[in-house]
C-alpha cells in the first residue's frame, strides 16, 4: 500500500497509468504490483531487493541470463557507434553481418533475411510475402491467398497473426477484424480428437490436415505451424515426424510452409531451430524473442531465393515487397543478436544444454504423484504440467478456478516467477541455468502445485 505521507510510490504510478498487456487492470489495481528493477543470470530482483527465480525466461525471451557480460558490452559499444538508422534506403554494419550469420545457421535452403521488430510483426511478413509470391510467381495458380493452420495456434497478436491463431480466449473478440483460414485439429496427444494413442495412432491425426491440403490447396498459400511445440496452447507437443510429414505434404500440395519458431528458434528445443530437429526447411521461418538473447525486440523472416526472386523486377512493375517498420534493422539489437550467437559458439551452449534437458525430464518425472497432474509434456527446454480437476476423466479445471494463477502466486512466495497459460503450468528455464539451481526451481514448483491442488 501507498504510504500516504510520501510522495506516490512507483507502485502507484503503476496502477495510476499502465495498462498491462493480458492483465485484468481491476484485479492489478487492487494488488501491489512487483516491480523489477534489476537481474542477474537467472534471477530477477525488485525494487525491494527481493530475488526470484525467473521460471519464463521473461516470457521465453532470455537465454544466456540476465546481465551476461558480452550482451552488455555488445550493446555498450554499438550505442557509442549509433543507435539507429534506418534499413529503408540505407544499410547498417550490423544488420548486414547479423543477416549474413542467420543465413549461416538456418535450415539450409533459406537464404535471405527480412527484419522486424517482434513475433507478430515476423509473422505478419511471412503471411504477406506467402501471398504477394504466388501473386506474382504463379498468377496462373488462381488466387492462393487462405492459410492453413493448426487448431489452438498462436501466432502473435496483430490482426493477421490473430487470424491465423486459434485461441478462443485471447481471439473471439475480434472475429470481425480477420481474414477467412482452414483449421486442422492439433497433435495434442493427451487429448487426441481422434481417441487414439501414439504410437499405435501412426499419426493418424495426419490424415484431416492432408484432406484439407487436398479439398483447398488450391486457394492456399501457406501452412503456418509452431514447429515441434504449439507453446501458448499449453506446450502441446508433436510427436516425432509429424512436422517432417508436414512439410512432406506441403510440397505435395504446393502449400508454403510457414514455420514460427519465434518461440522455439534459438536452443528452445535442444537444437538451435526445432525444424532442425527433423532436417526440414520451410518455405518461410519466423524468429524472435530468443534472437537478442533476450534483450532488445528485434525480429526475422527468412526465406528461400526461390521467393526472394519472385519480388524482383523493374520498378514499375510493382513486384516491391511494400512492407517495413520504422526500428527495421536496429543496429543495436542487431549488435547484440550477433553477440548472441557468438556466445552459442564461445560457450557451447546446445552441448551444454543436453545435459539439462534429461536432469528436467528426471525431475518433472516425479510430479505425475499428484493426483491434479494430469499431463507433463517436455520438448527440450520447453515444459508444461497441466493440471486437472479429476485425473481418471482428465477433466479440466473450470477457467475461473484461476488454478495455474494460483500455483503462480505460490510460487511467487517462494522466490520463482511463473506465467502459466490457464491450468497448465510453464516452466522454460534460461538456457544457461546450471543444474543446482534447475533443481530448486523444479523443487518450488513442485510444492507450489501440491500446496494449491491440494485444496482444489
Ligand atoms: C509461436 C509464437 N509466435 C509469435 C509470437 C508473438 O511474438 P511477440 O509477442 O513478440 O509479438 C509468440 C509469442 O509468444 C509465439 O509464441
Amino acid at each position: 500500500m501507498s504510504n500516504k505521507k510520501n510522495a506516490p510510490s512507483l507502485g502507484d504510478w503503476d496502477r495510476q497509468y499502465v495498462w498491462h498487456p493480458f492483465t485484468q487492470m481491476q484485479e492489478w489495481e487492487q494488488e501491489e504490483p512487483l516491480i523489477i528493477e534489476s537481474g542477474k543470470g537467472p534471477y530477477l530482483i525488485d525494487t525491494k531487493g527481493r530475488r526470484y527465480l525467473d521460471g519464463t525466461s521473461s516470457v521465453w525471451v532470455n537465454l544466456h541470463g540476465h546481465r551476461h557480460p558480452a550482451l552488455d558490452r555488445a550493446l555498450d559499444q554499438q550505442r557509442k557507434r549509433i543507435a539507429h538508422s534506418t534499413l529503408l534506403g540505407l544499410s547498417n554494419p550490423p544488420a548486414i553481418r547479423l543477416a549474413r550469420e542467420l543465413i549461416a545457421i538456418a535450415p539450409k535452403g533459406l537464404s535471405r533475411v527480412f527484419y522486424s521488430d517482434n513475433g507478430s510483426t515476423a509473422v505478419e511478413v511471412a503471411l504477406k510475402m506467402a501471398v504477394q509470391y504466388w501473386q506474382q510467381r504463379h498468377p496462373e495458380k488462381g488466387p492462393k491467398n487462405r492459410f492453413l493452420h493448426l487448431k489452438l495456434a498462436y501466432h502473435g497478436d496483430t490482426v493477421g497473426a490473430v487470424s491465423v491463431g486459434n485461441i478462443e480466449l485471447f481471439h473471439a473478440r475480434f472475429q470481425p477484424l480477420l481474414f477467412p483460414t482452414r483449421a486442422a485439429d492439433p497433435p495434442y496427444c493427451y487429448r487426441c480428437p481422434l481417441s487414439l494413442t501414439y504410437p499405435a495412432c501412426d499419426l493418424a491425426c495426419l490424415d484431416p490436415v492432408e484432406r484439407v491440403l487436398k479439398e483447398h490447396g488450391r486457394e492456399l498459400a501457406g501452412f503456418i505451424i509452431e514447429p515441434l511445440i504449439q507453446a501458448a496452447a499449453g506446450m502441446i507437443t508433436q510427436p516425432p515426424s509429424y512436422l517432417t510429414r508436414i512439410r512432406e505434404l506441403c510440397s505435395q500440395y504446393e502449400v508454403l510452409l510457414i514455420a514460427d519458431e519465434v518461440a522455439t528458434g534459438f536452443g528452445r528445443t535442444g537444437t538451435m531451430f526445432a525444424c532442425d530437429r527433423e532436417g526440414v526447411t520451410p518455405d518461410l521461418m519466423a524468429l524472435s524473442k530468443g534472437l537478442t538473447g533476450g534483450y532488445l525486440p528485434l525480429a526475422a523472416t527468412l526465406t528461400t531465393e526461390e521467393i526472394y526472386s519472385a519480388f524482383l523486377g523493374k520498378y514499375e512493375e510493382f513486384k516491391t515487397f511494400f512492407h517495413g517498420h520504422s526500428y527495421t534493422g536496429n543496429p543495436l539489437g542487431c549488435a547484440v543478436a550477433l553477440a548472441n550467437l557468438e556466445i552459442f559458439r564461445s560457450e557451447h551452449t546446445l552441448a551444454r544444454l543436453q545435459p539439462k534437458i534429461s536432469r528436467l525430464s528426471a525431475l518433472l518425472k516425479p510430479l505425475h504423484q499428484f493426483p491434479h497432474v494430469g499431463d507433463i509434456r517436455q520438448q527440450g527446454f520447453m515444459a508444461g504440467i497441466e493440471l486437472v480437476r479429476d485425473r481418471p476423466t482428465r477433466e479440466p479445471y473450470p477457467l475461473e478456478t484461476r488454478i495455474g494463477h494460483r500455483v503462480a502466486l505460490e510460487a511467487r512466495k517462494r522466490g520463482l516467477l511463473l506465467r502459466p497459460l490457464g491450468h497448465i503450468i510453464v516452466l522454460m528455464p534460461p538456457l544457461s541455468i546450471n543444474l543446482q539451481t534447475l533443481t530448486r526451481m523444479v523443487s518450488i514448483l513442485s510444492r507450489s502445485i501440491s500446496a494449491v491442488t491440494q485444496h482444489a
